[in-house]
């Protein structure tokens, strides 16, 4: 398992249901030539049947997961196993983000079995929390996110192995942000204020892009982001690194 502590900053792309060997090609051709800071740990998190060819194509990135199985092995056909991402060479895994929960019904009692999965393969989870707008609206962000946390985190979580990722959900692909002031306050509250996760990074994630990051990177308690749509384009998310 990869000691999260040793890194500055931690940046994640989000490929989701997108990608080809074509485009991996391209993808690692450029982005190897971008100069990113050796204290920024680089994640891709990309299809299953691509890892493999990440591993082989990127020197300066960790290989990521966007999810992986509750179960160890068996009969749950369709599934992938922590042991097989482990297999292939994989060295974290988001789990939890919101569009598993939502079009996949996945729980927080999932998420758990998933992380310590992932764990028992020296794997480093990467957990996505996140509100509805309807929640934010109703003022109740803080109490959803302290619930998925402590139904999430098994006991032997560290802030040495699991990373955490805030995602408000309404945030998603939609090009709206909370303000730098509500970044802020909710990742000192998750840092602080939830005794389960005292001093894990915490990244930031929804709508990131080269135009925004810059001001979200340099808020204190931020340890990263988490980038989905703007980092199926290279050249995006190269600035996004260099940012
Ligand atoms: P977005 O997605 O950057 O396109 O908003 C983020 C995510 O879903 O991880």
């Amino acid at each position: 398992m990869l000691e999260i502590n040793k890194f500055n900053k931690i940046i994640v792309a989000n490929w989701k249901l997108n990608g080809s060997f074509e485009f991996i090609e391209s993808y690692f051709n450029f982005l190897e030539s971008v100069k990113i800071k050796k204290d920024i740990c680089g994640i891709i998190c990309l299809p299953y049947v691509y890892l493999d060819k990440c591993n082989q194509l990127s020197h300066s990135f960790y290989t990521g997961a966007q999810d992986c199985s509750n179960f160890k092995n068996g009969a749950f056909t369709g599934d992938i196993s922590a042991f097989m991402l482990k297999d292939v060479n994989c060295q974290f895994s988001l789990v939890g983000h919101s569009e598993r929960r939502k079009f996949f019904n996945q729980t927080n009692e999932d998420i758990k079995l998933k992380i310590e999965n992932l764990m028992n393969q020296d794997l480093n989870p990467i957990l996505c929390i996140g509100e509805t707008l309807e929640e934010k609206e109703k003022g109740a962000t803080n109490d959803v996110l302290k619930k998925q946390i402590i139904e999430c985190l098994p006991q032997n979580s560290s802030n040495n192995s699991v990373i955490i990722a805030y995602e408000p959900i309404w945030a998603i692909g939609t090009g709206q942000t909370p303000t730098l002031e509500e970044i802020s306050n909710i990742h000192s509250f998750i840092k602080n204020d939830i005794t389960k996760c005292e001093n894990f990074k915490i990244l930031y994630g929804g709508s990131v892009k080269s135009s925004n990051v810059g001001k979200i990177m340099s808020l204190d308690n931020i340890d990263g982001v988490l980038v989905g749509g703007a980092s199926l384009d290279p050249l995006e998310f190269g600035k996004i690194l260099t940012a």
